[in-house]
Parts: structure tokens; sequence; C-alpha cells
């Protein structure tokens, strides 16, 4: 056998080819499937044991080398039917190409959450065209509470019982309402509020909120919570300072101010001289709503706040007018593609 593959080789080597028709009666020859070769695959079976290791490296061998030949031989044709290739000039400039990036909303968000995954908070997601149980009534806005003008809701024309939600606040009820305690998760989400379009206010723009609620949850778990938070996200050197507020689903409310990023406390136009901005809304969770979702206020306690994701990213990335991130201009887009997510 290990004769009849030199023969066959030396065969190969032999046969001229010219053009497509010689190169066709190669290829019938050697490496279709009745060809030579697959003749002397089927011999091989028949080798006794102890020769197959060489004969199969050999017959292997003779493979490669039968199709490398024709591969050789067809490039060799079709270079020479073919017009003359027109030398590559490697001096031409190159039209670079252009990464997507992801979007600021995008980055800060899953940031955010990752901060909080850290610690356990799941992620919650729910509609946002919500029923005014979920985004008010079980949230302690009573029907014509003045509260519910603070937030400029816009109703769905045909089922004005129905609305484009306000605040994620709604898809903690959802989640409320569906498991057993204890709950922890943040909920990041797209809100929409009727506000005229400016710099500073959009009818359309991103929260996240978080919950915890649990047998023995204080106040003081929501602000070690939130320093936590703060201090992940802005730097160690940040500070933070509680005002009291009020939201109809907390109580005790409070509005939670982080050091001027851009003056560090010095005082600027940004944080009109005061050294701090707001950042987000909280408070230990209503008895009420605890009790609209089905379980017992007076063994569950817990806190929640809430944060626009568009001001964190603003601070963050020193972003001045809040219809930038809705215009998908991508010179403004362009500037986050070198970011980490
Ligand atoms: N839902 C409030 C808002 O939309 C934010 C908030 C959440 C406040 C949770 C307190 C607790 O502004």
């Amino acid at each position: 056998m290990i004769e009849s593959i030199a023969a066959i080789r030396a065969q190969a080597q032999d046969f001229t080819i010219t053009d497509k028709a010689t190169l066709e009666a190669y290829r019938l020859e050697f490496i279709a499937r009745n060809g030579v070769i697959n003749d002397l695959f089927a011999k091989f079976k028949l080798v006794p044991n102890d020769q197959k290791k060489a004969i199969g490296a050999a017959l292997n061998e003779l493979k490669q080398y039968l199709e490398a030949r024709f591969k050789e031989a067809q490039d060799h044709l079709e270079r020479s039917v073919s017009p003359v290739a027109a030398p590559i000039d490697l001096t031409l400039p190159v039209v670079p190409e252009t990464l997507g990036s992801r979007h600021p909303i995008n980055i800060i968000r899953e940031k955010i959450t990752r901060i909080f995954a850290q610690i356990g908070f799941a992620v919650a997601d729910g509609p946002e065209i919500e029923d005014d149980w979920h985004n008010f009534g079980a949230l302690n806005f009573p029907p014509n509470h003045p509260a519910r003008d603070m937030q400029d809701t816009f109703f769905v024309q045909q089922d004005p019982a129905m609305l484009l939600r306000t605040h994620t606040s709604s898809v903690q009820i959802r989640l409320m309402e569906k498991s057993p305690m204890p709950v922890r998760a943040i909920m990041p989400g797209r809100v929409y509020r009727n506000e005229a379009i400016s710099a500073r206010a959009h009818c359309l723009f991103h929260q996240i909120e978080g919950i915890y609620i649990d047998k023995g949850v204080s106040f003081a778990d929501l602000k070690q919570t939130l320093y936590y938070f703060v201090k992940e996200l802005f730097g160690s050197d940040i500070k933070i300072r509680f005002r009291a507020s009020y939201f109809p689903f907390t109580e005790p409310s409070a509005e939670m101010d982080i050091t001027c990023l851009i003056c560090k406390g010095e005082g600027c136009n940004i944080c009109k001289q005061t050294g701090w901005v707001e950042i987000l809304g909280s408070g230990m969770v209503h008895p009420e709503v605890i009790k609209n979702c089905g379980h017992d206020p007076e063994v569950y306690t817990g806190f929640a706040f809430g944060m626009g994701i568009e001001r964190i990213s603003m601070l963050l990335y020193d972003v001045k007018d809040l219809r930038l991130y809705t215009e998908n201009d991508v010179r403004f887009l362009r500037q986050f593609a070198h970011l980490a997510h």
C-alpha cells in the first residue's frame, strides 16, 4: 500500500494542468468521490491493525498533497484569467469605523443597578401604562388629593382610569402585592409627566426607585443604604444631608442632597451657592401603603426612595440640557463611546 501511495503521488505530480478541463480531469482522477484517494481509503479498512498507524499517516499526507495541488492549480488558473488585479495602495486613507456607544441614561442605570445589586436588591419591572390604583390610590393619594396635581399626569383618552405612570412607585405596589415579605428591589423605568419641554424639564424621563420592607427596618437603614449608594456612585468624599419633605406614600419623608460635584461644596451657580444638590426623595413607607398591598404594617416596616436618572447623569457628565438625552444627536452620544460600563 505504501508503494501505491508513492506511485499516486508521482502521478499527481506529473499531471499537467493547463486549463479548466485538465483541472477537472485531475479532480475526477484523484480527489472526487470516485477518485483514487477514496479508493485507497476504502482499502485502508483492510490493512492489519499493526500497520494502520504508518499507512494512515502516509494516506493522510497524500490526501493533503492532492488537495493542495488542486487548490494551487485552481488559484493559478483564476489569477491568470482574471484581469490584472489592481495593486493595493496601502497608503490610501481609510474611512474610520464608527463604533456605537451606549446611551448615558443606560450607563447610569446600569451603574446604579449594580451598586444596589451588591447589597441584595433585585430588579423589578412594571407597565408604563398604569391604572389609577397602582400609580396613585395604593400609594395613599386619595381621590382629589392635591398631591396628585404635583404629578402632572397624562391620562389615556379612551379610558381616563388609565394613565402613563408618573413614577416607578407603581412597581413597588405591584411587587408588594405579589411577593411574600421581605421585599428588597429597585425599579428602573421610564416615566411621564405633562411638563413643557425645556432644558430643565421633560415630559419623559427615567427613574430608579427602591424599596426594602422587612421586620424591623428603620430610618437608620434608609440612611446607611443611601449613604453607601452615594459613596459608590460619586466617590467617598461626598457628603449627604436630609431635608424633611412630603410624599403621600412615605412618613416621615425626606429629600436627600449631596455635596455639589461642580464646586465641591464651595457654592456655585449649579447649587445656587448652597454647596448642595438634591438627588432623591425617600422616606419610611406609609403603613397605609403596606396595608394596601396585603401586608401587616404592625409587623413589617421599610423604606423607599426614588431618583431621576437624567439628573444624576447631568451631575456626573456635566450635561446642561435635558433635551439632549432624547434628540439622538450623534455629536452628543459619541462623547460616551469611551466610557466603561
Ligand atoms: N415617587 C417619588 C417621585 O416620583 C420619589 C419617591 C420614591 C419619594 C420613594 C419617596 C419614596 O418623585
